[in-house]
């Protein structure tokens, strides 16, 4: 059986999280490893329509992904996680949980990700419309010693899925990409 681990994506409200985890999943699959998402808007929309952004609703929401990717990686699944996760502490618990954990800050500023807006979401809070938004009116913790840093903003989807297979190639989670052809 393959060795299970979970990649923790963390970052801003669109610093690319789902995107790079779609990549990185697209790849994995072509490769024939077993691997599987999670990622916040699902669960939220799946599980806890309605829960909110104060820090014990995000605290419910990333310890019932903790749960799942800790079941997931102890029979040998890559997980790719992505939740914006602004908090160090419940980073920590995730990393404490599950065991074979990799922290991905999917770095990107602020003023970027405001300029994508890919949701709308800039546009509202700045507007006074969302309370609770990260980076504006709730803390985002940066990472202080994560496994990975890609930074969306000066390096292209691609290189930035080439960089989270490389760093799992370096580090035995994966065969190289050739041998599973
Ligand atoms: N190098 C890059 N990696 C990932 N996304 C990028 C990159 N460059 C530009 N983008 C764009 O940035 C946007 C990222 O949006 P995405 O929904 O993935 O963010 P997110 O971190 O999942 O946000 P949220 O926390 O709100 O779910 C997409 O429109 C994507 O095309
Ligand atoms: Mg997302």
């Amino acid at each position: 059986m393959q060795t299970g681990v979970t990649l923790w994506f963390t970052g801003l409200s669109g610093s690319g999280k789902t995107t790079l985890s779609r990549c990185v999943e697209q790849q994995l699959k072509r490769m024939g490893v077993a691997t599987e998402t999670l990622d916040g808007d699902i669960l939220r929309d799946q599980i806890f329509r309605g829960l909110g952004f104060s820090k014990e609703d995000r605290s419910l929401n990333i310890r019932t992904a903790a749960y799942l990717a800790q079941l997931l990686t102890r029979h040998g699944v890559i997980v790719l996680a992505s939740f914006i996760s602004p908090y160090r502490d419940m980073r920590e618990q995730c990393r404490q949980r599950i065991g074979p954990f990799l922290e991905v800050y999917v770095k990107c500023s602020w003023e970027e990700c405001a300029r994508r807006d890919t949701k709308g979401l800039y546009r509202k809070a700045l507007s006074g419309e969302i309370k609770h938004f990260t980076g504006l009116t709730d803390p985002y913790e940066e990472p202080l010693h994560p496994e990975l840093i890609v930074d969306t903003e000066n390096t292209s989807e691609e290189q930035c899925t080439e960089q989270i297979i490389a760093y799992l190639t370096k580090h035995g989670y994966i065969g190289r990409a050739d041998s599973h052809a």
